[in-house]
């Protein structure tokens, strides 16, 4: 173990999985990565049954953890998750928002006007209501880091899942104006723009043929796993990134730089 966040505390939202016995989120797994370098983490979620499990397994293991079930979307869960952690660890330094939901085959033409407003809420409403409830006692430490797990889909689309991107595009210039208003806090606000990646936002969608499929188009080759997206978030929660704000860190194994294979 190292000490690269020891006596930082961090609420890691839409981290639930982060148990190693079962296939991890890359937030879930910046979680646990974060509580074996010496830090506090909580876990806020609405997957109760994997953030009890991946909390357990944690607390089993000498780290510091706690799950609570949350909401993004509602602004009295957030107080309520921020409350909690400081009356617990008595300050917050780092707030990863991941959560997310897709809309994976919806057209313009199909989305319902629920499905829409959900994906957008979760997404949009939740990073809003996320960086309003953290910057606070972020302040009082003098500073602190938000990332914003984004997506390659910021970037580039496709002929279908139009709320999701349109959200994901929201969200790297969200992070902008806020890395501009809470700078002089020294608050830094990033996004993480992950490609295609394993984990069990994908598991259903992404079945051995598929993968392959996707691999040809990426230049190296290979879908993502967890851990390749959680080093990039780590790095911009971390010191080491102390001069990097407003940014978008694209994790994508080259995919949007590409025009793609011309046979
Ligand atoms: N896996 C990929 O290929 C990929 C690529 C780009 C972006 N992303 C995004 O990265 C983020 C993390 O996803 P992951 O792939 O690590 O999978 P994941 O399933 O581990 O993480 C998503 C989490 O969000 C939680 N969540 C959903 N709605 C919520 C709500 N209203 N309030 C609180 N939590 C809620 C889910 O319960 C889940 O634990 C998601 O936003 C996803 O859209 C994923």
């Amino acid at each position: 173990m190292n000490n690269r966040f020891e006596g930082k505390v961090a609420l890691v939202v839409g981290g639930a999985n982060a148990d190693e016995s079962h296939l991890l989120g890359f937030a879930g797994l910046s979680a646990l990565e974060i509580a074996r370098s010496g830090g506090k983490i909580i876990i806020g979620d609405i997957d109760d049954e994997a953030g009890n499990r991946s909390v357990d397994k944690m607390k089993k293991a000498g780290l510091t953890a706690k799950y609570v079930h949350m909401d993004v979307t509602s602004e009295s869960d957030w107080s309520a998750t921020v409350e909690m952690t400081l009356s617990l660890y008595g300050r917050l330094d780092i707030m990863i928002m991941a959560a997310g939901i897709p809309d994976r085959g919806e057209t313009i033409d199909t989305t319902e006007v629920d499905k829409w407003r959900q994906v957008m809420d979760v997404t949009n409403l939740g990073m809003f209501l996320g960086t309003r409830a953290v910057v606070g006692p972020m302040r009082k430490n003098g500073g602190g880091s938000i990332v914003l797990i984004s997506s390659m889909m910021a970037k580039v689309v496709r002929d279908q899942a139009n709320a999701y991107a349109t959200s994901r595009a929201g969200m790297t210039h969200f992070a902008r104006s806020a890395a501009v208003q809470y700078g002089p806090d020294n608050i830094r606000v990033n996004t993480v723009l992950p490609g295609w990646t394993l984990t069990p936002f994908t598991s259903n969608a992404f079945d051995a043929e598929w993968m392959e499929r996707l691999a040809k188009r990426v230049p190296l080759r290979r879908v993502a796993d967890a851990s390749d997206i959680a080093g990039p978030i780590l790095f911009l929660a971390s010191d080491e990134a102390k001069y990097v704000t407003g940014s978008e860190l694209l994790a994508d194994g080259g995919v949007t730089g590409w025009i793609g294979p011309m046979d």
